[in-house]
């Protein structure tokens, strides 16, 4: 079903010569990007880890992630779920840069 509604998370850990000014700009054109998709989620990164959940149209999140899984700025890309959802949870975050605590924290109370 095309507009199936899912929710992907996965971790990578950034290259080392990626600094936080890379991230800014990248973070920018991701969330004008997303926008344009109706994906939404969160971006959390703490030192060169990231953990980043989208959630959006099945097709939509499918291809992002195939950019994402090619894109040399980082490796060891591990997805830890892929599934339909019902409703999006992470939409209110915005595709900004987030503490992992304050994300796993979320999760876990609502
Ligand atoms: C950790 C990380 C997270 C990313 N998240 C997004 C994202 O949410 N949305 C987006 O459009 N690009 C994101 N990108 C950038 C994509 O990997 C890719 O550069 C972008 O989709 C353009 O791909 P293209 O050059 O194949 O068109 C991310 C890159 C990295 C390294």
């Amino acid at each position: 079903m095309a507009l199936e509604l899912v929710r992907l998370a996965y971790v990578s850990t950034l290259q080392p010569r990626i600094d936080a000014s890379d991230l800014t700009e990248l973070i920018e054109k991701a969330a004008a990007f997303n926008k344009t998709q109706d994906i939404t989620g969160v971006l959390a990164i703490e030192g060169h880890r990231i953990c980043q959940i989208l959630e959006g149209p099945s097709d939509s999140v499918k291809k992002l992630y195939a950019s994402i899984q090619k894109d040399s700025r980082h490796h060891g890309v591990t997805t830890i779920e892929n599934r339909p959802i019902a409703k999006t949870a992470f939409e209110s975050w915005g595709m900004a840069k987030r503490n992992m605590v304050d994300m796993v924290v979320y999760a876990l109370t609502t």
